[in-house]
């Protein structure tokens, strides 16, 4: 039996998260949506790329849930996206009420599922659907990080004009303006960028990688980014499927560590079948350990306006 991956939202992410999951071959798909005949639409479409590609994963798209029961993953995507002029933050309480309904839906029918977030505002989301799917912690878990650092990476690549294989690059905190790019911990074959860039460099690298998102918007001017977003959100899924212990950067709830508790802030995880299966620590500087705590506090503000 292969896997079965459900996306809610069947928009510019969740139909490109299909896409990379199919071609893939990583398991069956479910797109739901709630816009009548875009899933099914999407979904045959797919289909009918799979004889192309090669893969031979089944998929159906549905305005309702019952398809979706005893999903592995379910990929949440459903939501509002921002417009020029917006803020990740301007969606929250619409989202909130999009995400919050979906969870209900999706907990009830997969009950041993794990959820991955991806509607912003992103840190505010999972910790939501934390709340509202009575899961373990290890279960629900936020894309932004592997989108922020794989940003930052292309920047790096393209600066250096090497291959975005020969890059590592590590993004911590909220999924916002005040994320954390560490170029300490970002290599090329090994070797950190802060022995091969100016400080100049280095600074503007990071700064664009901040504003990766907000580039795109307003390039788009109707909408935000879904490629990278996809891939991401696919690497995950792969690593959770494939049981890889895969470290990679997610927003996962903190219970300490970093010295922050009950909140959900983007640090690096090791990735497999259990989910979260460890929140791994690295020693910041107390420049950068400043940065991760004002990222922490622009995360709590959200949250706490949720009152959740
Ligand atoms: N975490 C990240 O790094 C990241 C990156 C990119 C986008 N996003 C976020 O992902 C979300 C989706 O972005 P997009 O570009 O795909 O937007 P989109 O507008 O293309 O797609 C969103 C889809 O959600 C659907 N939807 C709305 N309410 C729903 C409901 N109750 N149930 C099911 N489906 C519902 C809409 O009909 C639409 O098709 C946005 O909130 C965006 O900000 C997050």
């Amino acid at each position: 039996m292969r896997p079965k991956i459900t996306v809610v939202g069947a928009g510019n992410v969740g139909a490109s998260v299909a896409q990379y999951a199919v071609e893939k071959e990583l398991g069956d798909v479910v797109l739901v949506d709630v816009i009548e005949g875009i899933p099914q639409g999407k979904a045959l479409d797919l289909a009918q790329a799979g004889p192309v590609h090669g893969y031979d994963s089944k998929l159906v798209g549905s305005n309702g849930y019952d398809d979706t029961a005893n999903s592995d993953i379910v990929v949440i995507t459903a939501g509002l996206a921002r417009k020029p002029g917006m803020t990740r933050d301007d969606l929250l309480f619409k989202n909130a009420e999009i995400v919050g309904g979906v969870v209900e839906q999706v907990v009830r029918r997969s009950p041993n599922s794990i959820l991955i977030l991806v509607t912003n505002p992103l840190d505010a989301m999972v910790q939501l659907a934390w709340k509202k799917s009575g899961f373990p912690a290890q279960r629900v878990i936020g894309m932004a990080g592997v989108l922020d650092s794989s940003r930052f990476r292309a920047f790096i690549a393209m600066e250096l004009n090497v291959s975005v294989e020969n890059v590592h690059a590590f993004v911590l905190g909220g999924h916002g303006d005040t994320m954390v790019p560490l170029p300490r911990y970002s290599t090329v074959a090994g070797v950190p960028i802060t022995e091969l860039l100016s400080p100049e460099r280095v600074k503007a690298l990071c700064e664009r990688t901040a504003n990766g998102g907000g580039e795109i918007v307003a390039l788009f001017k109707t909408g935000s980014a879904y490629y990278a977003p996809a891939a991401s959100t696919v690497e995950m899924v792969e690593a959770i499927l494939k049981d890889k212990k895969k470290i990679l950067p997610c927003a996962a709830y903190l219970d300490g560590q970093y010295g922050v508790r009950g909140l959900y802030v983007g640090v690096p995880v090791k990735l497999g079948a259990k989910g979260v299966e460890q929140i791994v620590e690295i020693t910041l500087q107390p420049d950068e350990q400043a940065a991760f705590q004002k990222s922490v506090g622009a995360v709590r503000e959200l949250v706490d306006k949720l009152k959740l």
